[in-house]
């Protein structure tokens, strides 16, 4: 009998990458594969890749080159595979084609679930795959998939993205935005519950755009969230992300009278100029994005906020960015993500003339850090004497006896704790906080 090959697979990217993941492992496994503890003991290495960034694309080529002497030594009996974002982009495969000819199959981000039939071709018919894969459109349906946590799981609801914000590569990507079917979703979900799954997070671009055509008509976004809360053994609700311009006020109850939906948002403002805004395309302005703020505080005063904000756009003045720095002071975020702005090929932004040089985006950057880093600290030391419930995730990445999880507000949480606890829920009383974590003692 011949072994089975092993294959491994490294994510870069988003959680829509990390879930195309598990789909690919959980495919494999389906179709005879096993996974492999580590790159070096796989048969088939697979990068999912993410085109968000210059130096996401630069990380890859980077990666991907040190195989390169494998390749020439082991020849058929390994096997590279390359997919996800990047491989959505004719010039990433003309330079596959040019520097890395030795690469075995590339695919997309619209038909993963052929990955098994790639496979066989290659194995069978000796039949390299690697050009750029035209947009899938239809959904597939009934994908297995091997979840990294037994207790908590991604949900796609949707896929791509229409909106087309000037700096990004995402709608290019990942093609238009299309719903899943509301009774698809619901079987999905009603499956992990079963499986034991507490936390759901559901995925997409822009979630509040969510339509979903089913045999009852027409379901959106805030309908779904009451249809998943009603599923038993599902205890906590959590999506990402939402585009301000589509926040409705439904949602925003939703919070107040869902108990299951986690009482966080994460909802990226991008920039505090509506100058900028305009140039990015997002369709909101500043103050737009302040009512939308006070009233998710008026709703449930202690619902944690986090946002996304990218700084040096094409033409972004020091008042546009003393407007994001005040935005920011403000809103007073629980977190965010903070960007430079990177130069995206084949959208708007990457032809405006007025790019900013390097070191002023970096001064900017630093600065933008402090107002977050400041107000991050400040919300977490609200929680010091509060008894949250826990969900519990595993041991902390710092050992020692402590494990991790996350409050309602996904703030992160260390206590000392035995691991026998991953995926309950526990009471901790916070003792302690910093600017990224709180830390706290169980409750018997
Ligand atoms: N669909 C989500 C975001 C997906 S990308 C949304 O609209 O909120 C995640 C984040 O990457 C974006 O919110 C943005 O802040 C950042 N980003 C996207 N393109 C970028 C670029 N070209 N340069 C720098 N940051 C970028
Ligand atoms: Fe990109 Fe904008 Fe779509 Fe988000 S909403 S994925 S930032 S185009
Ligand atoms: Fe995600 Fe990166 Fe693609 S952020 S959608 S993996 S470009």
């Amino acid at each position: 009998m011949v072994a089975k090959r092993k294959f491994h697979i490294t994510t870069f990217g988003c959680q829509m990458n990390e879930h195309d993941s598990e789909i690919m492992a959980g495919l494999l496994e389906e179709n005879g594969y096993l996974q492999a503890s580590s790159r070096d003991k796989a048969d088939i290495v697979i990068f999912n890749t993410c085109s968000i960034r210059e130096n996401a694309d630069k990380r890859f080529f980077g990666t991907l080159g040190q195989l390169k002497n494998r390749k020439k030594t082991e020849g058929e009996n390994f096997t590279v595979c390359v997919c996800g974002c990047m491989m959505q982009q004719q010039h990433i495969i003309d330079t596959l084609k040019e520097k890395y000819p030795w690469v075995d199959v590339v695919f997309g981000t619209h038909n993963l679930h052929r990955l098994p039939q790639l496979l066989e071709n290659l194995y069978n018919e000796k039949k390299k795959q690697m050009d750029i894969w035209p947009e899938g459109g239809e959904i597939v349906e009934d994908l297995p998939a091997k979840r990294l946590f037994p207790h908590k799981s991604f949900v796609n609801i949707m896929y791509g993205c229409n909106n087309f914000c000037s700096y990004c590569i995402v709608p290019y990507t990942r093609g238009r935005e299309r719903s899943r079917k509301p009774e698809d979703i619901i079987k999905e979900i009603n499956g992990l519950a079963q499986d034991g799954v507490k936390e759901i997070t559901l995925l997409g671009q822009n979630v509040n755009s969510y339509r979903g055509y089913g045999e009852n008509g027409q379901t959106d976004f805030t309908d779904l969230i009451y249809m998943i809360a009603d599923i038993e053994g599902i205890e906590r609700i959590r999506f990402m992300t939402s585009h301000p311009k589509d926040l409705s006020d439904r949602l925003i109850d939703a919070f107040k009278n869902c108990k299951k939906l986690c009482k966080y948002i994460h909802l990226p403002v991008q920039s505090g100029s509506d100058k900028v805004l305009k140039a990015m395309n997002r369709r909101y302005s500043r103050d737009d994005y302040f009512r939308l703020v006070e009233k998710l505080r008026d709703a449930v005063p202690d619902i944690a906020i986090s946002t996304d904000i990218i700084v040096g756009f094409p033409g972004e003045t020091e008042a546009d960015f003393e407007d994001t720095l005040d935005l920011a002071r403000r809103v007073n975020f629980d977190s965010a993500f903070t960007f430079l702005y990177s130069v995206r090929k084949g959208t708007p932004a990457a032809v405006a003339k007025d790019q900013i040089p390097e070191d002023i985006k970096h001064e900017r950057f630093n600065r933008l850090v402090d107002v977050i880093n400041r107000s991050a600290a400040e919300k977490n030391l609200k929680y010091r004497g509060q008894v949250k419930e826990i969900l519990v995730d595993g041991s902390s990445r710092g050992g020692n006896g402590f494990c991790e999880g996350r409050t309602d507000e996904f703030k992160l949480v260390n206590f000392i704790g035995d691991t026998k606890l991953v995926g309950e829920m526990v009471k901790v009383k916070i003792t302690d906080s910093n600017t990224f974590s709180l830390k706290g003692e169980i409750q018997k």
